[in-house]
C-alpha cells in the first residue's frame, strides 16, 4: 500500500437524506459498532468488570463533556457552559463513578489513561490534580503508563499545564482544526497563532513531549491553498503525530452544525483535493501516515506500533495501546472489555443520580462474541494494515469458519481493481483506498441487516463515496 491513499471517511454531504432511509457506515471503531448497541443491563458491566483478568493491565478513558464556546462543526458529546458549577458538580459524580468501578476492579495495573471530552482542559488546576490523585490511589499506574489530555488551547493556562507536569501527563493531543483566520470564524472557533505557540512554550517546560494536531479537512471556506498553508504550518511545529479528520456534517444528530449550511461545503471531489494535497505535503514533510486518517514522525509510538504489527482501533481512531481492557468513566462514555461494549448514559441528570447512589450508569451495549472477536479482528487488519488474510485468521482463533458469502464480496472487489489477492491475503489497491470502510463491511455479520436496501458490496462503496 501506498503511503498516499484517498481517504474514506467522507461523511454527511447531503444532510437533507434522512439517516434512517440512508444508513451511514460504521467507522469501525469497534465490533461490534454503535450500531448494534442495544440496552443493556449494569449487571452485565459489573459482572465484565469483575472477571477482568487479575494481572493483565488495564487502559483508563475519562469524558469530561463540558466546553466554554460551541464549535459549529463539533460533533462530540459535551455541554457548553460558562459556570463552573456544572464541571465542579460532574467531578464529584465521576469520582463517585470511579471509587464504585475500582471497588469491583480492584485495584489493577493501568497502562493507559486517556481523558478526553468535551475540554478536560475546562478542568482547573486543583481539580485536575485531585482526579488524579483518587485514579492513583484506586489503581496502579505503570512506570511508562501513557497519560494523555485533550487539549483546547482557549481552555489551557500554565497553571494547568504545571499541573500535567506534576500528574505525569506525557501526551497532548492539540485541538487546532485549522490555522486559517477565514475558516476560523466560519467554524466559530477562532484561536490565534500566538495562543498556540504559548501552549507549546508551556507543554516544552513541564517536559511534555509527545505532542499530536488534530486538523479537518472539508470545512467551509478551506480550499486546497489554506490546507497546505495549514499543514505547512503544522509541520513547522513537528508535533509527533496528526490526526486529519474528514469534517462530519450531520446536522440531523448534531442541530449546531445547521450554522455551517450545506451550500458552504466542498463537494466531495474537493474534499478528496483537500485530503490529498494534506497528506501528500505531510509526507513530503517526513510523516508517515498511518491508516485512514492518522500521520506520525519517526519515533513516535503509533508508527513504532504500526511497524511492530500491534497498532489497533479504540473510540480515539487509531492507538498504540495494547491493553485488552478499557473503562470508561463518565457520561456517555464507553468500555471496552472482553465481556462486551458497555455506554454510559448521555443523560446528565441521570449520571448524577445513579453515580449517587453507586449503582451502575451504563444504559446501552453489546456483548461480544468469540465470532465477534475473530470479526473484530479481520476489520482491524483491514482499517490499520489494509490488507487481511481471513483463513490464517480463523485458524490462529480456532475457529472454521467458510467466508463463502465475504468471498463472494471479495470477488466482485476483485473484479472492480479495488483489492488484489497473493494466497489467501488481501489487500486493498490505490484505487479501492476510498472505500476502507465499506471494504471492512464485507466482514461486518452484522450490517446486511443494517443495510437491506443497499445490500451488495459495490453498492456499498458507491454509498460510501457518495458520503
Ligand atoms: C473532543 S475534541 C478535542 C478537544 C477539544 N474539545 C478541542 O476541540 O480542542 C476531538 C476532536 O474531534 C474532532 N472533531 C470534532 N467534531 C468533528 C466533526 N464534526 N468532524 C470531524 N472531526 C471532528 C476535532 O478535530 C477535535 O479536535
Ligand atoms: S470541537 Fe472541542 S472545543 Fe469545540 S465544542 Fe467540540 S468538544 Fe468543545
Amino acid at each position: 500500500m501506498t503511503a498516499l491513499r484517498k481517504n474514506s471517511d467522507f461523511t454527511g454531504q447531503k444532510p437533507q437524506v434522512a439517516p434512517a432511509r440512508q444508513p451511514r457506515l460504521p467507522r469501525y471503531t469497534s465490533y461490534p459498532t454503535a450500531l448494534q448497541f442495544g440496552e443493556l443491563d449494569g449487571r452485565d458491566h459489573m459482572a465484565w468488570l469483575g472477571d477482568l483478568p487479575a494481572e493483565d493491565p488495564v487502559s483508563l478513558y475519562f469524558h469530561i463533556p463540558f466546553c466554554d464556546q460551541l464549535c459549529w462543526f463539533c460533533g462530540c458529546y459535551t455541554h457548553i457552559s460558562n459556570k463552573y458549577e456544572p464541571v465542579k458538580k460532574y467531578l464529584e459524580s465521576l469520582l463517585k463513578e470511579l471509587a464504585w468501578t475500582s471497588s469491583l476492579t480492584g485495584r489493577r495495573k493501568v497502562s493507559h489513561i486517556h481523558f478526553g471530552g468535551g475540554s478536560p482542559t475546562i478542568l482547573e488546576a486543583e481539580d485536575f490534580e485531585r482526579l488524579m490523585s483518587v485514579v492513583q490511589e484506586a489503581y496502579e499506574i505503570l512506570p511508562g503508563a501513557e497519560i494523555a489530555v485533550e487539549v483546547d488551547p482557549r481552555t489551557l493556562s500554565r497553571d494547568k499545564v504545571n499541573a500535567y507536569g506534576r500528574c505525569g501527563v506525557n501526551r497532548v493531543s492539540m485541538g487546532i482544526q485549522d490555522f486559517d483566520e477565514k475558516v476560523q470564524k466560519t467554524i466559530n472557533r477562532i484561536q490565534s497563532t500566538e495562543l498556540i505557540e504559548s501552549c507549546l512554550r508551556w507543554f516544552k517546560t513541564v517536559g511534555i513531549r509527545n505532542i499530536n494536531f488534530d486538523l479537518i479537512y472539508g470545512l467551509p471556506n478551506q480550499t486546497e491553498a489554506t490546507i497546505r498553508q495549514t499543514v505547512l504550518q503544522t509541520a513547522f511545529y513537528k508535533p509527533s503525530r496528526i490526526a486529519l479528520f474528514g469534517y462530519a456534517h450531520v446536522p440531523w444528530m448534531k442541530k449546531h452544525q445547521a450554522l455551517i449550511g450545506a451550500e458552504m461545503l466542498p463537494d466531495q471531489a474537493q474534499r478528496q483535493a483537500m485530503f490529498d494535497i494534506a497528506s501528500r505535503t505531510l509526507v513530503d514533510c517526513g510523516y508517515q501516515a498511518i491508516g485512514l486518517d492518522h500521520f506520525a514522525l519517526p519515533g513516535d509510538t503509533l508508527l513504532d506500533a504500526h511497524d511492530r504489527g500491534t497498532l489497533r482501533r479504540n473510540f480515539q481512531g487509531y492507538t498504540a495501546d495494547n491493553a485488552d481492557s478499557l473503562i470508561g468513566f463518565g457520561a456517555s462514555a464507553i468500555s471496552s472489555l472482553p465481556g462486551g461494549y458497555a455506554q454510559n448514559t448521555t443523560d446528565m441528570k441521570a449520571y448524577h443520580q445513579q453515580t449517587g447512589v453507586g449503582e451502575s450508569p451504563v444504559v446501552r451495549g453489546v456483548k461480544v462474541t468469540a465470532a465477534d472477536q475473530l470479526v473484530r479482528q479481520l476489520i482491524s487488519d483491514l482499517m490499520c494494515y489494509q490488507q487481511v488474510d481471513p483463513e490464517a485468521r480463523a485458524r490462529e482463533f480456532g475457529q472454521s469458519y467458510d467466508f463463502k458469502r465475504e468471498y463472494a464480496a471479495l470477488g466482485e472487489l476483485l473484479d472492480a481493481g479495488y483489492m488484489e489477492v497473493k494466497g489467501s491475503c488481501f489487500r486493498i489497491t490505490e484505487a479501492g483506498s476510498p472505500y476502507l470502510r465499506a471494504i471492512c463491511s464485507v466482514f461486518d455479520r452484522y450490517l446486511p441487516a443494517n443495510f437491506e436496501k443497499n445490500p451488495d458490496i459495490l453498492h456499498r462503496c458507491l454509498h460510501e463515496s457518495e458520503g
